[in-house]
């Protein structure tokens, strides 16, 4: 009998609420998500949940990359949101890696590529990719090595998601960054007004291959990490 490796057609975001903003019910595989926004407005938090319910709830096997913090406060984070990093870890289901960010800066090193083959691994959230900006010559070397970054780890089977800074983020009057183009998907993050404060959002603005949600979403962080909202009207 011959046994067929069963194709896992949709990729999870371990975000609850976000992958009922996808017609398909989350990432195609293979694919490459950029979630995009202002400071503190949740990208860290959703891209670790990322790889900890990927591998938790859908047993898919990933890897965290840092380029700016220290693994250790990564894991510190993570714990304050009910995230126990060690524990997969040890397990063997997840790793973080610090790439440090310096001139000879790699997005895809020889040691993330090695970890990727040897442990078989699923999923990828690399955060973030903007010190790469400042480390690039100009646009054309930054996009080129955006570009041929996705293609590797994309073609070694890995649903990649990567986080990046966005100065603003003014939903009536957006202006897009080059990496903004580079990317199956992209998912904006950034806060609104109301009355007297700032609700933190989640807004969908491309994911190639599916419709998706237009609206804006209000996205809350507890102790026990970030949901997405979805208001019935
Ligand atoms: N337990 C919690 N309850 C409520 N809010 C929390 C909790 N833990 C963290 N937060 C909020 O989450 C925010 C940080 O989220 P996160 O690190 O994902 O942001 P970010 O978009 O990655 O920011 P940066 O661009 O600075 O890296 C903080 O501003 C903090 O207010
Ligand atoms: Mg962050």
């Amino acid at each position: 009998m011959v046994y067929m490796e069963r194709e896992t057609k949709v990729v999870k975001s371990g975000t609850p609420g976000l992958d009922e903003l996808l017609t398909i019910g989350g990432f195609a595989n293979k694919s490459s998500v950029l979630v995009s926004g202002e400071p503190g407005t949740g990208k860290s938090i959703v891209a670790l949940q990322y790889i900890y319910n990927g591998a938790r709830l859908y047993g898919e096997p990933g890897i965290y990359v840092t380029s700016e913090q220290t693994v250790e406060k990564v894991k510190e984070n993570a714990k304050k949101l009910g995230m126990d990093l060690d524990d997969l870890e040890a397990k063997g289901f997840i790793k973080i890696m610090k790439i440090p960010v310096t001139h000879g800066y790699e997005l895809a090193p020889d040691a993330l590529v090695k970890e990727i083959k040897n442990s078989n691994i699923k999923r990828v959230a690399v955060d973030s990719i903007t010190p790469l900006e400042y480390l690039s010559s100009d646009v054309r070397n930054f996009r080129a090595r955006i570009l041929g970054f996705i293609e590797v780890l994309t073609g070694m089977g890995i649903t990649l998601m990567v986080t990046a800074e966005k100065k603003k983020t003014d939903f009536d009057n957006m202006e897009y960054t080059p990496e903004d183009f580079l990317f199956d998907g992209l998912v904006l993050m950034g806060r609104t007004r109301t009355a007297i404060s700032f609700q933190r959002v989640l807004s969908i603005v491309k994911m190639r291959g599916t419709s998706h949600s237009e609206d804006l979403h209000p996205v809350e962080i507890s102790d026990s990490g970030l949901v997405v909202k979805i208001i019935q009207e």
